[in-house]
């Protein structure tokens, strides 16, 4: 899979409405999330990253941006969107006006954000750092764009990797993992979607960007055995 293909798939009504579908009450209107992003982690992720109106709040792995945006305009507060797809940035940085936040949008990777040192007053990253190669670089780097006392909440399955031993290598403070209840459930419901639907998704979204979320519902089992967690971490 490439992402550019997965987010130009991601705007098309068909790949959205079987989203919405398989979240049902959990859908949040509007967002657009690929992802477990839903009404349980913005709550959430309001509850825990409590940003001032004058704050600037960092997104990685932003995606098409909306996860950050809807959180930044609950906030009133500034958002910086980061993501290496070059669509991912382009989707968010088109789609800011219509959420009335200051925002801007970065094509960088997680090992180099390319923002200030302690510039970020809390960042997140909803099912989006755990790709990145080297999880000891991606944390350092989260670790120097806040300031200091600053939150980063983070979702991930707890068998990705060694969360407290990554959260402990880069120095932030693991304040609690939570499970994030339904997750595993939802994305089987979508993995169900996607095969169900295979011809119409062929003649909306092409072959090729079909082929990877089949690809993806082929290898379901990988999520046996874990539980997906909101981890809430400080500088
Ligand atoms: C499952 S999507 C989640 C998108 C968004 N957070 C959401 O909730 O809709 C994962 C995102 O991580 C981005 N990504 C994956 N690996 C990355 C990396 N090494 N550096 C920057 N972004 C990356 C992808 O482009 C994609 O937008």
């Amino acid at each position: 899979m490439t992402y550019d293909r997965f987010h130009t798939a991601a705007r098309s009504p068909l790949p959205q409405r079987l989203f919405a579908e398989a979240f049902g009450s959990e859908w949040v209107p509007g967002v657009e999330a690929t992802s477990s992003f839903g009404w349980w982690l913005a709550g959430n992720l309001v509850g825990s990253l409590r940003l001032p109106p004058e704050g600037t709040l960092v997104d990685l792995g932003c995606g098409r941006g909306g996860p950050g945006l809807w959180l930044a305009r609950a906030f009133s507060c500034r958002l910086v969107g980061v993501d290496f797809s070059a669509v991912a940035v382009a989707d968010a940085t088109d789609r800011a006006p219509s959420f009335g936040v200051p925002a801007s949008f970065h094509q960088v990777a997680f090992d180099n954000l390319g923002l200030p040192t302690g510039s970020a007053d809390a960042a997140f990253s909803v099912d989006a750092i755990y790709f990145a190669p080297d999880h000891a670089a991606a944390f350092a780097e989260v670790h120097r764009v806040l300031r200091p006392g600053a939150p980063f909440a983070f979702t991930a399955r707890d068998t990705t990797a060694d969360w407290p031993a990554v959260l402990a290598e880069a120095g932030l403070t693991l304040e609690s993992a939570t499970p994030h209840p339904g997750t595993g459930d939802r994305w089987l419901r979508l993995f169900d979607l996607w095969d169900a639907n295979e011809q119409a998704l062929r003649g909306e979204i092409g072959d090729e960007a079909t082929n990877d979320l089949l690809e993806e519902s082929a290898t379901r089992s990988r999520l046996d055995g874990s539980t997906y967690h909101l981890y809430l971490t400080r500088r």
